[in-house]
């Protein structure tokens, strides 16, 4: 959905070969055809159907009193189509981590995917790409055409509710992972969006905390992931947020939509609103051109309301049409008309769950393994394994990102009976038992299972057993941030009491993000799995054990302690109620200032302050060893070997940093490549650096100022390689 495709090459190259590029350059020619067929389709409208595609509605039979035709299927939106100009209808269903099931109204499942953070850590576009294919097939199968998919805000704040949802807190990161499975979605001849457009950074105050931050500091950050995700994966849609910016809702911000989206990025395809985030009327001129879930309002402003204005005022008249071709171009473009997508086909659901496996096994990051007490032997004689439900599958996040999988959930613990929505935010683990898993890789051992409780127990399991293991989780949901970092339910207790009884003890950490660990000095390995999906047990034994060999890199900082953070308390957590929609209630406001920070998140602003993380950004171990030599760069490209020098094959991911600009510290990462080598086996890797990542925005634009630039091959954002320094001329450009 962009007119130009110069921008996409430059990214593309740099991770993600030839998968993006063609796509997009492909996407370009497509997009033209399909913005001239919409064009003529609004020649042919009246103004009665010019506000069909306008407006939609949740089509779920409960809270609301509104009509749902009967060809609506329950999901987050529907929206009518136009029979009698082959229009057809949008049927919208939330998918950033596999259809969502919204409570069981469709009495169906689907495949659960890892959480988004887990995918982020495999660092693998082309996995993301298959991941999102897999679930687009699933939606088509389904009857769906628009997926409310490509969560792309930026991880500024790791108490957010919705960090399990997102992928990291790096822009390159971010925008090649997101435009990958935008991709693999509309491969289905589907919508996809990308969203939550945009600083949508915390839950608490969703809908009126005001996200403050300089025009610079956004587009180096938060924007530049959307505008990275969006040349690659041209996605037909873009959903605002619910957050203001700068004291402008999101879906009624006339920078953040007509300005930046539609201006200067060139986007054609069409904005849609997040659901309940449209203040009024008005926001049509601002650039909003769909309102979804239109009852969550505080009126349908995008029907007749809308109507009426186009008939009065030539702005709203010119707007009516673009709107109505802004979505017809992404339902062209995507070929929904062509082929429609039609509920009761059929879903491979084994090949979907092996998809879901592999994301979870390239997901799950190594972060402690001392004296090599991983992978465990097959030989092992007694396991304690503790806590977390590991009888009985692997935590979900919830929300409306929520899946219940196939065959339904293992354990759901209610949070919040009465409100019409607790379906999509009860506690949901799925059935994919680690125990089960583990008992199924070593049949001979001694398994003792206890459910962490309570600790005396814990501790007399561990003490008998040879190495014990403690599933430790952290729920998270959209609605709510976590208060801080720890791990709830006293847990952190629970794994220093078992830590201290066996000196064998292994951690594995199923939570939405960072957590602090203040048990890390005890304990002989700790592994973050996350949030791991259908196969979530199978994933993570298969790794314990060796059959898989680690290769996740984190993602997002693990923060040392809550005072490194540019927020060390998280705003509106002391003065508000927490509240799951997040409206203000009369009285109520806040703002964020993200300023402080700007556009240096996470490693970036520890590199600035000089915080040492508890464990950085781009860290994950392996069972085997790599080492990466011969940087050479002269700024725009770069190349170096990289190498297997243990005896397990295995995978890593190669990173290259800027680390500092005429001396002055600027790190950001600005080329990845993940490897997959044999013992002994070495590779050339090239990267092309996106000139975006070592500029700054300025009023003229991009801007690389004249200087020494000092680039380093990284480990991880904190053990880095010998700078190698390339002079750079000054550069202004404008997209
Ligand atoms: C969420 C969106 C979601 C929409 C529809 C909103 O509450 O913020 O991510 O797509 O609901 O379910």
């Amino acid at each position: 959905m962009k007119k130009s495709g110069m921008a996409t090459s430059l990214v593309a190259l740099s991770c993600c070969a030839g998968l993006a590029l063609s796509s997009a350059e492909a996407a370009v020619g497509k997009e033209s055809e399909a913005a001239a067929k919409a064009a003529a389709t609004v020649e042919k409208m009246t103004l009665e159907e010019k506000v069909v595609l306008t407006h939609g509605i949740m089509p779920l039979p409960f809270g609301f009193d509104v009509e749902i035709p009967k060809e609506a299927i329950p999901g987050a939106g529907y929206v009518a189509g136009i029979p009698r100009l082959g229009i057809p209808a949008l049927t919208e269903t939330d998918a950033s981590l596999g259809v969502s099931y919204i409570g069981g109204l469709r009495g169906d499942g689907a495949t659960a995917l890892p959480s988004g953070v887990a995918m982020a850590s495999t660092w693998n576009p082309a996995l993301l790409q298959k991941g999102g294919a897999t679930i687009g097939a699933e939606a088509r199968a389904k009857g769906f055409n628009v997926l409310l998919a490509g969560g792309a805000n930026l991880m500024r704040e790791p108490r957010n509710g919705r960090t399990f949802e997102y992928l990291s807190e790096d822009p390159l990161l971010t925008g090649v992972l997101v435009g990958a499975s935008i991709e693999g979605i509309q491969s289905n001849n589907i919508i996809s969006t990308i969203k939550h457009f945009a600083l949508n950074g915390q839950e608490t105050g969703r809908k009126f905390a005001d996200s403050l931050i300089s025009e610079a500091a956004a587009r180096e950050s938060d924007l530049l992931a959307f505008q990275i995700g969006i040349e690659i994966g041209n996605p037909g849609s873009v959903m605002c947020a619910y957050n203001p910016v700068n004291g402008a809702q999101s879906c009624a911000s006339d920078w953040l939509l007509n300005k930046v989206l539609k201006d200067d990025w060139g986007y054609e395809g069409f904005v849609m609103s997040d659901w309940g985030a449209v203040p009024g009327l008005e926001a049509a001129l601002k650039g909003l051109d769909q309102q979804s879930g239109a009852q969550l309002d505080p009126a349908v402003f995008f029907g007749d309301t809308l109507k009426d204005a186009a008939k009065s005022d030539a702005a709203y008249k010119v707007r009516l049409d673009d709107m109505n071709k802004r979505i017809l171009t992404a339902i062209y473009a995507n070929g929904l008309e062509a082929n429609p997508a039609k509920p009761g086909g059929t879903i491979d659901f084994k090949a979907h769950a092996d998809v879901a496996e592999e994301v979870a096994k390239q997901g799950i990051v190594l972060l402690k393994n001392e004296k090599s007490l991983l992978p465990l032997a097959k030989s092992v004689k007694s396991i304690a394994v503790i806590g977390g439900y590991a009888n009985a599958g692997v935590p979900a996040g919830s929300g409306s990102s929520l899946v219940h999988a196939e065959g339904g959930p293992s354990v759901v613990v209610p949070t919040d009976p009465g409100n019409p929505f607790s379906a999509l935010l009860s506690e949901t683990y799925h059935a994919s038992s680690p125990l089960k898993a583990i008992k199924n890789v070593v049949p001979e051992a001694k398994v003792y299972y206890r459910n962490g409780r309570y600790v005396a127990d814990a501790v007399m399991a561990a003490e008998k057993a040879d190495v014990a293991i403690v599933f430790a989780t952290q729920w998270m949901t959209e609605g709510l941030d976590v208060p801080d970092l720890s791990l709830p339910n006293g847990q952190d207790a629970l794994i220093a009491a078992v830590a201290k009884a066996n000196p064998n003890t292994i951690v594995v950490l199923e939570t939405g993000g960072p957590v602090l660990m203040p048990w890390l000095g005890e304990t002989a390995a700790v592994m973050e799995a996350w949030y791991a999906g259908i196969r979530g047990g199978e994933a993570i034994a298969s790794v314990l054990f060796g059959d898989t060999n680690p290769a996740g890199r984190l993602p997002i900082t693990f923060p040392a302690s809550l005072n490194d953070l540019p927020r060390p308390e998280l705003d509106g957590a002391k003065e508000l109620e927490p509240d799951f929609l997040g409206a203000p209630k009369p009285g109520e406001t806040l703002s964020v200032n993200y300023d402080i920070e700007g556009s240096d998140l996470g490693y970036r602003y520890n590199a600035r302050e000089g915080h040492k993380a508890l464990f950085p950004f781009g860290y994950g171990l392996s069972y085997t060893s790599f080492t990466s030599s011969s940087l050479r760069t002269d700024g725009a490209t770069a190349s170096f070997a990289v190498t297997n020098t243990g005896k397990r094959a295995g995978a890593t991911v190669a990173q290259l940093y800027l680390l500092a600009r005429d001396g002055k510290v600027k790190q950001r990462l600005v080329g990845f490549s993940r490897v997959e080598l044999a013992p002994g086996q070495t590779q050339q890797v090239s990267v092309d650096i996106d000139p975006r990542l070592l500029a700054d925005w300025t009023d003229a634009g991009w801007t690389i100022a004249a200087g020494d630039y000092s680039f380093a091959l990284g480990e991880n954002a904190e053990t880095l390689g010998k700078p190698v320094t390339v002079k750079m001329a000054a550069r202004t450009w404008r997209d």
